[in-house]
């Protein structure tokens, strides 16, 4: 009996989540803008400088994202490789793969801007990740892994901040309430067509407090409105924070066997940001890279004598991208709290 017990659990906890499954934007990106042509790449210096062997990956950070912190609380690989890297393949997907494409956000508009892609194109690849891991490990295992995978989705802060603030298309439709409900219609499409392809739990990211971002604060100074945080962009992140919670509840009632939850990043980012001396940092209002006030990307380069030495000092890596540690953190308190119930 009790050895019985004791051999269930074994097995029951073994068999948790064999694979985590990436959808979204730059937060969660671990290098399939490489292998595509766009200008918003990371696969250089200083990028990744604190990665495994110091490699710049695409990861917009120094070293590593959200995913990978997650994937190892989840006892598998300290990392989740992107499914475009030639360096890894199907064997290595079995137990992770990325889709996701920085600069992407749940509005189609939103990827063209910087050409890169789409969410739907980001599910395309996953249809193909999907005949690529049945041929892989057979069919029966093949569901297994798709129906029991962790999901996670991170996108949203591009369709305001590249596009919607940014672009007068968006902004000439809709108010930026009617934007939030169109972009929640498509989150809610999005998600029901990977639940249609056999997906069943997902921890759907919120917005973080993005008006508090370097490169906002940046723009604030410049229009003479002060160094501080943009809170107009931070009270959309709360509304739509809000409505994704009630997307998460509709969602959970009307599909059975789902289990998707909002993993909101929003409080405990915006304590870092108010207090980063209480979590070990020495800034948070301008990024390690460069002068930390507006360069990401190419602008965030091995040359410029600025960049800090110690980006562990540092809320934000670039104007736009937080540091491996703001990372593990978030990703601790996440894996502690929302997505607790999948460990
Ligand atoms: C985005 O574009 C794809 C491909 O053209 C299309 O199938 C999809 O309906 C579009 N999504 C929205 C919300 O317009």
């Amino acid at each position: 009996m009790f050895l019985a017990s004791f051999f269930l659990l074994i097995v029951t906890s073994a068999a948790k989540v064999p694979a985590i499954i990436v959808f979204g934007d730059s937060s969660v990106d671990a290098g399939n803008n490489n292998q595509i042509s766009t200008v918003l790449k990371s696969n250089f210096r200083p990028y990744g400088r604190d990665f495994y062997g110091g490699k710049p990956t695409g990861r917009f950070s120094n070293g590593r994202i959200p995913p990978d912190f997650i994937s190892e609380g989840f006892g598998l690989r300290p990392f989740v490789p992107a499914y475009l890297d030639p360096m890894y393949h199907i064997s290595d997907f079995a137990t992770g793969v990325c889709f996701a494409s920085a600069g992407t956000g749940y509005d189609n508009s939103t990827s063209n801007v910087l050409n890169v892609l789409p969410v739907w194109r980001e599910v395309e690849y996953y249809k193909d990740y999907q005949i690529k891991l049945k041929a892989y490990v057979g069919e029966e295992k093949a569901k297994y892994i798709i129906s029991e995978a962790l999901y996670l989705i991170s996108m949203g802060t591009n369709d305001f901040l590249e596009n919607y603030y940014t672009l007068p298309d968006r902004q000439s439709q809709y108010t930026v309430d009617q934007y939030q409900v169109f972009l929640l219609g498509i989150a809610e499409q999005f998600i029901k067509e990977i639940y249609g392809l056999g997906a069943r739990k997902m921890s759907l990211t919120g917005l973080p407090p993005m008006g508090c971002l370097p490169l906002e604060r940046t723009t604030n100074f410049v229009n003479g409105n002060g160094d501080g945080c943009m809170d107009g962009y931070n009270i959309v992140a709360l509304q739509f924070n809000a409505k994704l919670s009630a997307l998460v509840h509709k969602l959970n009632k009307e599909l059975p066997g789902i289990r998707v939850v909002l993993s909101n990043p929003y409080n405990v980012f915006m304590q870092i940001i108010k207090k980063p001396s209480s979590f070990g940092f020495d800034a948070a209002a301008v990024a390690c890279c460069s002068t930390g006030m507006f360069e990401m990307g190419y602008l965030c380069d091995q040359l410029n004598p600025f960049t800090c030495s110690d980006a562990n000092k540092y809320v934000f890596w670039d104007s736009f991208h937080p540091t491996e540690r703001t990372n593990k953190i978030i990703s601790g308190y996440l894996l502690k709290t929302t997505l607790r119930q999948f460990l």
